[in-house]
C-alpha cells in the first residue's frame, strides 16, 4: 500500500523542500521506492533544486487536466522519481482555480510506489491546505527559532483539523550555539515529538548549486547523516554509519584480524 506523506510548515524558508528531497533519497538508500511530488504550486522548487526546471509535463498540467500524473513522473539521475511543478508564470492564476484538484491527482499515484512524499507551500492558505489534504501523514518542519515554531504550530492545528497523522517534527538548521530553542520546548509547543535534528550545514547550499540532493553529493555530511537517521527512524530500521567513516580501512582490517 502506498504511504502519502506531506512535508509542511507555515513558515517559508525553513527547509521543507530540502527535507522532502533528502528524506526521499535517504529512503531510497534503504531500498524504498519513492516518488516526490511538488505540491508547492505557487513557488515550486523541487525541479529547480534538482536541475529539472523545464520538464515537458508537470503537476500544473496534471491538475489542469491536460496530463495524467502517471505520465509526469521523471527519474532523476540519482534514482529519485519526481513529479515537478512548472516554474512558468503562465500558471500563476490558473493554480488558484485548480489547487483543489491536487489531492485527487496525487491519489492516482496509489500503487505506483511504496512512498509518495509531497512538498508543500508555506502559509495556511488554501494552497498549503491542498497539499496537506493530499496526504495521510505529515512531517512538520521548523528551524529552532520561536517565530518558526509559532508558525509551525498553525500547521499542527491544520493537521489535526484534517485528521492527519503527525509523524513528528524535523528541526533543521540546528547550530547548537546556545541560541537554538531547546528540543523539549519545541515539543511542548508543537505537542509532537522531534524526530530529527538536522544541523546547519553549508553542504546543503552547495548541493542545491550542484542540482542534487545533499545525501547524494555529500553522503557523509552532517545534514545527510541527519536525513538518513530520519529515514531509518520512519522505517523502524537501524542506521549504521559506514565503516569508512567510523574507522580507517586499516583500523577496520586490524580489528577484523583481531589485532586491535
Ligand atoms: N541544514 C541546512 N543547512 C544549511 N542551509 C540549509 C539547510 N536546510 C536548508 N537550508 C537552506 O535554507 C534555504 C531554504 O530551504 P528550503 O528547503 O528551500 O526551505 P522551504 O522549502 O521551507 O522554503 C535554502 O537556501 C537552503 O539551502
Ligand atoms: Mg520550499
Amino acid at each position: 500500500m502506498t504511504k502519502f506523506i506531506v512535508v509542511a510548515s507555515a513558515k517559508g524558508g525553513v527547509g521543507k523542500t530540502t527535507t522532502a528531497i533528502n528524506l526521499g533519497t535517504a529512503l531510497l538508500s534503504f531500498g524504498r521506492d519513492v516518488i516526490l511530488v511538488d505540491g508547492n504550486l505557487s513557488t515550486p522548487n523541487v525541479g529547480v533544486y534538482l536541475g529539472a526546471p523545464h520538464t515537458e509535463t508537470n503537476i500544473h498540467q496534471v491538475i489542469g487536466g491536460e496530463k495524467s500524473i502517471r505520465d509526469s513522473i521523471y527519474l532523476h539521475s540519482h534514482g529519485l522519481k519526481i513529479v515537478p511543478g512548472s516554474v512558468s508564470v503562465h500558471y500563476m492564476d490558473k493554480t488558484r482555480t485548480d489547487q483543489n484538484k491536487l489531492a485527487d491527482a496525487i491519489l492516482n499515484l496509489a500503487g505506483t510506489s511504496e512512498i509518495v512524499i509531497i512538498d508543500s507551500a508555506a502559509g495556511t492558505s488554501k494552497e498549503a491546505v491542498a497539499a496537506i489534504k493530499a496526504a495521510e501523514e505529515i512531517i512538520i518542519v521548523t528551524t529552532p527559532e520561536l517565530a518558526a515554531v509559532t508558525d509551525a504550530y498553525k500547521t499542527v492545528k491544520l493537521a489535526k483539523k484534517y485528521n492527519k497523522k503527525i509523524l513528528g517534527v524535523v528541526v533543521t538548521r540546528v547550530r547548537d550555539d546556545g541560541l537554538d530553542m531547546a528540543k523539549e520546548d519545541i515539543e511542548a509547543l508543537l505537542e509532537a515529538p522531534v524526530i530529527a535534528l538536522i544541523p546547519e550545514d553549508d553542504n546543503v547550499r552547495l548541493s542545491h548549486k550542484m542540482r542534487n540532493p545533499v545525501t547524494y553529493t555529500h553522503p557523509d555530511s552532517s545534514a545527510s547523516v541527519g536525513y538518513k537517521k530520519l529515514a531509518a527512524k520512519l522505517l523502524g530500521e537501524n542506521y549504521v554509519e559506514s565503516i569508512e567513516k567510523q574507522d580507517t580501512m586499516f583500523d577496520y582490517v586490524m580489528k577484523r584480524l583481531g589485532l586491535k
